[in-house]
């Protein structure tokens, strides 16, 4: 069986909507992200149960921090049994060294992974943010601070991932959200491209949320999602 590829984003409100989604899938169909929003409302509990029932968790906290508190976080997170968990790239080097530090000596490390530039934020939105280079040139300079602090990859848009794969390697861990079939609304996203672009572009998790949890069927959603990543071949 193939490795899952679609990390389904849990956003809802609390641990029972997320559940009724999560009774209806199997480990083999995909992996599952808890962010802000469900973690908040259900907290480790929550990951404790998805872990037991046998799901690779993305502890999707975005952890941005001083270095202490950050590292003194991704423990936390580690003991929890996570898979996954992000950190922001822009906490800077120390905070990242910190983070990737405290990960040692865990039996089953968690991959680390930092957060570029939200793939909700557009081009314009920049100059408001501080940043006076063009947003792939930001993407490419956080990617390389992850790299360097030996982080085991960022999460992008897949329309920047060709340029960080040829950069960075087979081996860096590319996370992108941002998914949307051609059919699909965007929702708040801007730098969207579909499924089987973004594993086309060398995508090695795709971050899926509304389109498959306010799908009207969400399995039939993630199954069709599957297949086309099964049909450009690019399965691991
Ligand atoms: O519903 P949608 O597919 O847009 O969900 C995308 C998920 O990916 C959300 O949970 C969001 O927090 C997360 N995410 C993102 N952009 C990033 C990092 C994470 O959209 N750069």
């Amino acid at each position: 069986m193939n490795e899952p590829r679609i990390i389904v984003a849990l956003d809802y409100p609390g641990a029972q909507s997320a559940l009724q989604f999560v009774n209806r899938v199997e480990p083999r169909a995909c992996r599952l992200k808890v962010g802000q929003e469900l973690f908040t409302a259900a907290g480790p509990q929550l990951i404790e149960q998805l872990a037991q029932r046998g799901f690779d968790v993305f502890l999707d906290l975005k952890f941005h921090d001083i270095p202490h508190t950050v590292a003194q976080a991704c423990k936390a997170a580690s003991k929890l049994g996570v898979w996954m968990l992000s950190v922001h790239a822009l906490g800077g080097r120390v905070m990242l060294a910190a983070a990737r530090e405290a990960l040692q000596g865990f039996k089953q490390r968690p991959r680390l992974v930092a957060v570029t530039v939200l793939t909700s934020i557009k081009n314009e939105e920049l100059g408001e943010i501080g940043v006076s280079g063009k947003l792939n040139e930001e993407v490419r300079l956080l990617a390389g601070l992850a790299h360097d602090s030996g982080l085991d990859g960022v999460v992008c848009s897949a329309q920047e991932a060709p340029d960080l794969r040829k950069q960075f390697g087979r081996k860096f861990c590319l996370v992108t959200p941002g998914i949307r079939s051609a059919r699909v609304a965007e929702d708040d996203q801007q730098r969207v491209t579909t499924p089987r672009r973004a594993m086309e572009n060398g995508a090695d998790y795709l971050v899926i949320g509304r389109p498959i949890t306010q799908a009207q069927d969400p399995l039939k959603a993630l199954q069709e999602i599957n297949q086309e990543i099964a049909k450009t071949g690019k399965q691991k």
